[in-house]
């Protein structure tokens, strides 16, 4: 049976932290892994553009952000992995869409109204965000595009248009599945709220043993009972709850011991993720080179479907 194929796409921006690992990252993984999806990995630079106008930053955030990636796993021999900047086929899609969408469509969009509810300015770029990104997706003829829940409604953007063209301009696209990660329980941060960069309560998931032993000091724990919940939840990620009962009953009030233990069980998890990281920096044209095949396995792909939309459009 032929593979399915896999599309997500990912912004380049800030650091991860193991809340994006353990929340969605390690999903994504796990999809490539199982053999079951030919993979797509989108490096989505033209939709951060929308927020990240400056080259030098944009140019680090993506070596940054394919860094990452290729550190956690996700792995260039067996998934296409590319920039979206350079398929140009993406944006000229894009334009073909905005011709058949209406304003008051765009308009009924999440990210839009949020913006708008907060009297920013909106670029045409992000009023046109759900246009680019069913462009990624219907290039590829992708069936399943995993996602937080919060992209689910840019999913429904791409089928609902691919659906339009296909009315229009005849049998074109094919309608793709989200595929909606688990939630894994939500990860707590050094404060106890949700882990998350806005609140700088963050432990990164490429920490020297400096930082970690930083921020889990700054746990805040709960004086109330003998187990401190905050490092409790942290510790979760790590270990079973039968090694960790055994560990929290022992030191029962012990919060020092505790949180010392937590640092050398991260330590031990983020370690060869950092020395992997490490080793794969000291090889930018490596990382060019991952980057430029990427491109071209994606480019041969899209441009035949272009090629199709042309033809179906009366262009070509
Ligand atoms: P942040 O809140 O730090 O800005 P993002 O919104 O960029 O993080 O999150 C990217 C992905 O990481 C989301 O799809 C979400 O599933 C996951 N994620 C982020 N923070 C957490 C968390 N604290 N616990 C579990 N998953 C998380
Ligand atoms: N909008 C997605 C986000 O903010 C990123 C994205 C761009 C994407 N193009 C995509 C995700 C295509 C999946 C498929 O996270």
């Amino acid at each position: 049976m032929s593979k399915k194929t896999l599309l997500s796409g990912l912004k380049p921006s800030g650091k991860l932290h193991i809340g994006n690992y353990f929340g969605a990252m390690k999903q994504m993984v796990e999809l490539q892994n199982s053999g079951k999806y030919d993979c797509f990995f989108m490096i989505a630079d033209y939709h951060a553009l929308n927020t990240v106008q400056n080259a030098k930053e944009m140019r680090e955030y993506t070596l940054d952000f394919i860094l990452d990636y290729l550190a956690i796993g996700l792995d260039p021999k067996t998934s296409t992995i590319f920039k979206q900047s350079d398929v140009s086929a993406h944006t000229e899609l894009a334009w073909i869409f905005d011709t058949i969408t209406t304003m008051p469509y765009l308009m009924r969009a999440h990210a839009f109204k949020d913006a708008e509810a907060k009297d920013k300015e909106i670029s045409v770029g992000t009023f046109n965000y759900p246009m680019l990104m069913a462009a990624d997706i219907l290039l590829y003829d992708v069936d399943t595009v995993p996602v937080g829940q919060d992209q689910k409604q840019h999913i429904e953007y791409t089928r609902d248009t691919a659906q339009k063209f296909n009315n229009t301009f005849g049998e074109t696209f094919k309608l793709p599945e989200p595929f909606i990660m688990k939630e894994v329980a939500v990860v707590p941060g050094t404060d106890g709220q949700k882990m998350s960069k806005s609140y700088k309560n963050t432990i990164p998931l490429f920490a020297t043993r400096e930082e970690i032993t930083k921020a889990v000091m700054s746990i805040v724990t709960d004086s109330s009972g003998e187990t401190p919940v905050n490092v409790y939840n942290i510790h979760k990620l790590l270990r079973s709850d039968e090694e960790l009962k055994a560990i929290y009953d022992q030191n029962k009030g012990k919060y020092k011991i505790l949180k010392e233990t937590l640092i050398e069980d991260l330590d031990a998890f983020i370690k060869p993720l950092r020395e992997k990281r490490e080793e794969l920096s000291k090889n930018v044209e490596e990382i060019k080179a991952i980057l430029a095949d990427g491109a071209s396995r994606a480019k041969t792909r899209a441009d035949a479907k272009l090629l199709t939309v042309k033809k179906n459009i009366g262009v070509n």
